[in-house]
């Protein structure tokens, strides 16, 4: 299967591991990467040296490209910031997005950068400051995000921006996995 979004990532399946703070490590990330969607590193309020650490050991256990998410409105993000300048691991995700100027620097940094939005105009100012694509996240995934339901906001984020959508927030399935 291939799409906007896994050319994008360079991965096989157009998944992506959402960034859990103190969940998704390096190893969990690095495991969603093998397996072909991309494996996200949460950031959340890691201190900026062990976040260093974490991108290196995910470089050590997949060969594959994985992300880091960052939440804007944590205390570490200007230090954490600074360390995902220097590491340049190939992917951030942006989580509780409190502005998009932080879009460029990335960028010049050569990172692929995707914010996670939860309105038309966000979404609208992050393509404008050079975002590769969004992560349209709805009320269902609860934590720092709005009140527009998955299923309302992902047609209006998509007819609003060129850059691929990543739906998010209450997508499941039911089905067990017969062995
Ligand atoms: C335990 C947990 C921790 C999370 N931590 C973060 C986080 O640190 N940063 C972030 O942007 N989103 C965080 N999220 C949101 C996920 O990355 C993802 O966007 C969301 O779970 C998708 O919605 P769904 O769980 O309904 O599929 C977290 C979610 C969970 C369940």
């Amino acid at each position: 299967m291939t799409n906007r979004i896994c050319e994008l990532l360079d991965i096989d399946y157009p998944v992506l591991q959402g960034g859990m703070t103190w969940v998704s490590d390096a190893g969990l990330a690095a495991a969603v990467s093998d397996g072909g969607g991309l494996g996200i590193i949460g950031a959340g309020a890691m201190p900026a040296e062990m976040l260093r650490d974490e991108i290196a050991r995910a470089r050590g256990l997949t060969s594959h490209p994985f992300g880091v998410n960052m939440i804007m409105i944590n205390p570490e993000f200007e230090k954490q910031l600074a360390v995902v300048l220097e590491e340049k691991p190939p992917v951030v995700t942006l989580g509780a997005v409190q502005n998009t100027s932080v879009i460029p620097d990335l960028k010049e940094a050569g990172i692929k950068v995707i914010p996670v939005v939860a309105a038309v105009a966000l979404a609208r100012r992050a393509e404008k400051n050079g975002a590769d694509a969004v992560v349209a996240e709805g009320e269902e995934a609860g934590g720092h995000i709005g009140g527009t339901t998955t299923m309302v906001l992902t047609p209006l984020v998509s007819r609003a921006v060129d850059i691929p959508v990543i739906a998010a927030g209450g997508i499941a399935e039911d089905r067990k996995s017969v062995v």
